[in-house]
């Protein structure tokens, strides 16, 4: 896939930003997720942290923040606001309408920053759970896929489990790293729907000594990549890919093919232009491979469906082919 070049811009926003302290990580939030203790978190329960930013999508948010609530599988939700510029005004009737749909299991966290950072701090006083799911506030998805998604984790708590997968890849002519789709093999999964263990937010936010350090002053700098980011943490660990779960139903309402048409929910987020977002990645992942010296990413291949779903062949005109093709294709 042919990438355009990385505009001198970049680099210049990277370096000015690797001389400011981001407010994400405070040697408080470290020392407390530390000394608590790992037993004591629940297992039967995830806990929801869903980043909202846009308010025109507030709608939405509320009542995707509302669904997860109402599943016996989540403890709790948490909405992040990562907009500081949102007027105190439409927050605190957020807060309230989020409390009256929820019987107060949705607990709204205005943000200092807009850092993406703040998507991974460990919330120790929030997170009781051993797995957290991190979403966006636009993708809805079936209450049967979260559990399906949960029962998956449950046996493979090392990795990320995910919806939305993407893929690392080299381009040899450039010498540089690219982010792509691949149809046959995924290393990365999207926020939309990232289900992990609690304490890989202490890693992520905590762990990794300097070269993480300025692996997150990099995704503030950009203001992207921090899954990336966290895959690479994920990898690091469990020396596998993440796993990758097919969703009964799934809407993306940020999906880049809900821009067309001008209305609706797209747009309102974070990353821009789909050709810039990508070329942004990629130069990411080559960022993070420069400061790790090494590439931590691993492909993962093919997809868990929660149904065994024997293929049975029909005959049709005299060929054999499966039988749900059969019907299909008339
Ligand atoms: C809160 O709920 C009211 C009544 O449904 C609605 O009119 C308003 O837009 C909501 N505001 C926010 C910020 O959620």
């Amino acid at each position: 896939m042919p990438t355009p070049p990385i505009p001198p811009i970049l680099t210049v926003i990277a370096i000015f930003f690797l001389s400011l302290t981001p407010a994400s990580q405070s040697p408080d939030t470290c020392s407390q997720a530390k000394i608590r203790d790992p037993q004591s978190l629940r297992r039967d329960q995830i806990t929801v942290v869903m980043n909202g930013f846009s308010e025109e999508r507030i709608p939405l948010l509320q009542s995707l923040a509302t669904a997860y609530s109402l599943s016996t599988l989540v403890s709790s939700v948490l909405v992040l606001w990562g907009n500081p510029s949102t007027p105190p005004r439409v927050l605190h009737q957020l807060a309230r309408n989020l409390s009256s749909s929820s019987d107060g299991s949705i607990t709204l966290l205005p943000q200092p920053s807009s850092s993406l950072n703040l998507r991974f701090l460990p919330r120790p006083n929030h997170i009781k759970t051993e797995a957290v799911l991190i979403c966006d506030d636009d993708v809805e998805v079936h209450l049967q896929t979260l559990e399906f998604a949960f029962r998956i984790w449950s046996s493979n708590q090392d990795r990320i489990v995910g919806l939305f997968a993407r893929s690392h890849d080299f381009d040899l002519n450039r010498k540089e790293w690219v982010y792509t789709v691949q149809p046959d093999r995924f290393s990365i999964m999207l926020t939309k729907f990232m289900l992990l263990k609690s304490e890989y937010l202490y890693h992520y936010t905590c762990g990794g000594g300097k070269k993480m350090t300025s692996m997150r002053r990099l995704v503030d700098s950009v203001r992207n990549c921090e899954d990336i980011l966290m895959n690479i943490v994920v990898s690091e660990v469990a020396k596998v890919g993440p796993v990758l779960v097919g969703a009964r139903r799934v809407r993306d309402y940020g999906d880049a093919r809900n821009d067309e048409g001008g209305e609706g929910y797209g747009g309102g987020g974070l990353s821009g232009r789909k050709g810039e977002h990508r070329m942004r990645r990629g130069w990411c992942i080559t960022e993070f491979h420069r400061v790790l010296g090494r590439m931590p990413l691993r492909y993962s291949y093919g997809k868990v469906v929660d149904s065994v779903g024997e293929q049975a062949l029909c005959n049709k005109r005299g060929k054999l082919v499966y039988c749900d093709h059969s019907f299909l294709d008339n």
